[in-house]
């Protein structure tokens, strides 16, 4: 129990929306979990319909470690966790989710590490040896969980197995200090923290498996993901939108007018059959662009050589993951019932948000 005389050693902050049935389970798990760990558990709820913040308060009513904070006419997961992690007073903060989906039991270890003085925070991941990810529902979640990873990979200071985990654990001190340089939106408040600190930090990673979600439904969307992407391009060129990503754009879609005229001739003079067609004209297509790029968007510097022909490889890679993304996404969007204009718009945004802040790090790396 906690001794009244001094703050918590532990707060474990929950940002949660429509999360109901999942407020008692979760409260008897981290009391299980957290036994001879003075903590306490922070709510944070953006005022769900479901009255997730009344069974929260029920259950504080008769269990003083238990809190809520519940916020009116807002919603976002990433600035919930800041607000709960800021309203702190222990020694340690956590973040975990409020769906069950997280293992429990890794914080202690967690505690552990962060304790030894060796680390600055501690990242339940599924990606090391011993996690597993079995429960991210679905196909594309997979890919965009995967494609988030390979994405964020390319900017960190520092190495992140799982950098989109939503469990992890830092000193609250260290917390208060970073929290100036926050964005605060989306999803991403792991990413934002590490990119946030201006020496690298030194993470721990704790395996864990991630379970399925057994009640209420998940928010992650793809609204999520265009913020997530915009999250990384504001870290990248510090606000506004640089020049050399309108150039970039603008190449990509002066391509998109070569690929059909390509793909058009293809089909009036030869039988080679569509998918041929298509595939001989998206190549074109990049090299096309990759060209223009060269010249144009990246005239200052400019490969030559046999980096040319390297850097020419790198970007048909990246485009080609690039386009997977987008007809994945527009597919997706498309399923939900958007419209195909929107659909295909959002899909081809992303697509080239990718392919720029993938080219920029790797095709043209600032020297
Ligand atoms: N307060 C608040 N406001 N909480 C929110 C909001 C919001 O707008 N949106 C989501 N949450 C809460 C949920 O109630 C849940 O407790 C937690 O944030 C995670 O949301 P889910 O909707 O369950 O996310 P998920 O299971 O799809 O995503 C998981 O995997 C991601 C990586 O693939 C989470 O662990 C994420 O944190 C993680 O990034
Ligand atoms: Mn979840």
């Amino acid at each position: 129990m906690t001794d009244p005389s001094h703050a918590p050693t532990l707060s474990v902050i929950v940002p949660c929306y429509n999360e109901r049935p999942n407020v008692a389970p979760m409260i008897a798990k981290l009391d299980a979990a957290l036994a001879g760990i003075a903590w306490e558990v922070i709510y944070v709820d953006d005022d769900s319909p479901d009255g997730t913040a009344a069974e929260v308060r029920r259950i504080a009513q008769t269990d003083a470690r238990v809190r809520c904070i519940r916020r009116v006419g807002r919603r976002g997961l990433a600035s919930a966790v800041i607000e709960g992690a800021l309203s702190s007073s222990a020694a340690f903060v956590a973040v975990i989710d409020g769906d069950l989906q997280h293992d429990e039991t890794r914080l202690p270890v967690m505690l552990e590490a962060l304790r030894t003085g060796d680390y600055d925070l501690a990242v339940a991941s599924r990606h090391v040896e011993g996690g597993d990810n079995a429960g991210l529902a679905g196909r594309w979640r997979h890919m965009l969980s995967d494609g988030g990873i390979a994405l964020s990979q390319a900017f960190l200071p520092v190495k992140l197995t799982d950098p989109m985990s939503g469990f992890f654990m830092l000193p609250r001190p260290l917390f208060e200090e970073l929290a100036h340089g926050l964005n605060g939106q989306g999803f991403k408040i792991l990413l934002d923290l590490v990119l946030s600190s201006p020496a690298p930090l030194r993470v721990k990673e704790v395996p864990a498996t991630f379970r399925e979600r057994v009640a209420g439904e998940s928010k992650l969307d793809l609204l999520v993901m265009i913020q997530f992407g915009g999250l990384l391009l504001d870290k990248i060129c510090g606000g506004v939108l640089p020049l050399r990503f309108i150039s970039f754009a603008l190449v990509g879609g002066f391509g998109v007018l070569v690929h059909l005229a390509i793909l058009g001739g293809l089909r009036h003079f030869t039988g080679l059959g569509f998918e041929v067609e298509q595939t001989i004209a998206t190549i074109v297509a990049m090299v096309f662009n990759f060209k223009l790029n060269n010249s144009i968007t990246y005239r200052d510097q400019r490969l030559r050589g046999p980096r040319l022909w390297r850097g020419m490889v790198l970007f048909i890679v990246v485009c080609g993951v690039g386009a997977i993304a987008n007809i994945g996404i527009a597919n997706t969007l498309y399923e939900s019932h958007a419209t195909w204009t929107a659909a295909g718009a959002i899909g081809a945004v992303i697509g080239v948000v990718w392919n720029y802040a993938m080219s920029a790090t790797l095709v043209w790396r600032a020297r």
